[in-house]
């Protein structure tokens, strides 16, 4: 974040007018208590999940570049580190793997920061950010830290109690994390067993490369095509809506949820919809994978706009499911 422009992996220019980034909690308490942070007010972290409508963001945005990776204290199973939310999220998976801790390698290459991590409960092939978190540290706009334990942060399915709107006044400054130094693994999400194939001994560093091999057979680079990740939610739906789904589309992908719930992948109802691969002026959905949807160059946050509401209303129309963005849309 440069001269007033905003970073955000859609690639759409958009200017602030006002722009903070601080390096330390003290720096932030300075900006709260000189009165600096006027509302309205944006604490960003790396722009990969923001889709902002207009070009310009008239208020207050502030960014985290709080670094470090400090372990506070370890075992001969586990170790405890705490870690800076300006951090770049997949820096700190690299170097859980290189450290030979387990648990986060199944989140690798997934962009972002770590403040926002714990904000979004980032997810991937079987793990959420939230089992390996063991508490959030914030700064409130009153200027005092409060900590959040596990239990307090309401952690579900990409949502948790940092993302309700009463909650936007509690900034996150570090976030703590335990990871295990006894190795397990998770493999059995989509084609991991398949891609390591007969891979022997399985190692960190083989998972870590695998995960990113399949990322980036699906999605595509936002250097290159601008985009923030998924675009949609994959919807929950009852057991009773899934199964009469389930005598139209006998090949339909699900995930159980719990005896009353599955997840349908909202990816799976946009390709059947027939928008995979297909445009909408410069917005466009993702040739290889439908939940993404890309800025083919030029996109104003309002065309991308245009081709979710679309998006939707098509979803809807077919399988009286309505789908939600995951992306957060900042006006
Ligand atoms: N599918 C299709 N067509 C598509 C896309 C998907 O048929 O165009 C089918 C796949 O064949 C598969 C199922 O849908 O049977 C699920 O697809 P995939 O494994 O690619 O995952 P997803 O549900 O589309 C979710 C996360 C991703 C995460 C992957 C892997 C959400 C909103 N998205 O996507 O997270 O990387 O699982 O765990 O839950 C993100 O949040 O930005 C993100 C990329």
């Amino acid at each position: 974040m440069k001269n007033g422009l905003i970073y955000n992996t859609f690639g759409l220019k958009v200017e602030a007018s006002t722009l903070f980034e601080y390096s330390s909690e003290e720096e932030l308490k300075s900006l709260i208590a000189e009165g600096r942070i006027k509302v309205p007010y944006l604490h960003m972290g790396g722009g990969s999940n923001l889709l902002f409508i207009n070009e310009r963001y008239e208020g207050t945005v502030l960014h985290s570049q709080i670094k470090g990776m400090q372990v506070i204290a370890e075992n001969d199973t586990e170790v405890f580190v705490r870690v800076g939310a300006g951090e770049v999220w997949d820096d700190f998976v690299d170097f859980c793997v290189r450290q030979g801790w387990y648990g986060a390698e199944n989140l690798s290459l997934i962009p972002g920061e770590v403040g926002a991590s714990a904000v979004q409960n980032i997810g991937a092939y079987g793990v959420e950010v939230k089992d390996l978190i063991t508490m959030v540290e914030t700064i409130g706009l009153d200027g005092q830290k409060r900590v959040f334990q596990l239990d307090e942060c309401q952690y579900a399915y990409r949502d948790s109690i940092f993302k309700r709107p009463e909650m936007k006044q509690y900034f996150v400054t570090f976030v703590n994390f335990r990871l295990s130094k006894v190795p397990h693994f998770k493999l059995d999400y989509g084609t991991i067993r398949k891609e390591l194939g007969d891979a022997s001994p399985v190692t960190l560093t083989l998972v870590r490369q695998t995960i990113i091999s399949i990322r980036q057979s699906k999605l595509p680079d936002p250097k290159v095509l601008g985009n923030a990740g998924s675009f949609f939610t994959n919807p929950i739906v009852s057991r009773e809506k899934w199964q009469s789904l389930l005598e139209q589309y006998p090949k339909m992908p699900y995930y159980e949820i719990d005896e009353a719930h599955v997840k349908i992948p909202a990816g799976w109802m946009i390709e059947q919809t027939g928008w995979k691969g297909k445009a909408l002026g410069p917005a466009a959905v993702h040739d290889k994978q439908a939940l993404v949807l890309v800025n083919l160059g030029g996109a104003t946050g309002a065309d991308i706009v245009a081709l979710s509401e679309a998006i939707c209303h098509d979803v809807a129309r077919q399988f009286g499911i309505e789908i939600h963005p995951e992306v957060n849309f900042i006006l």
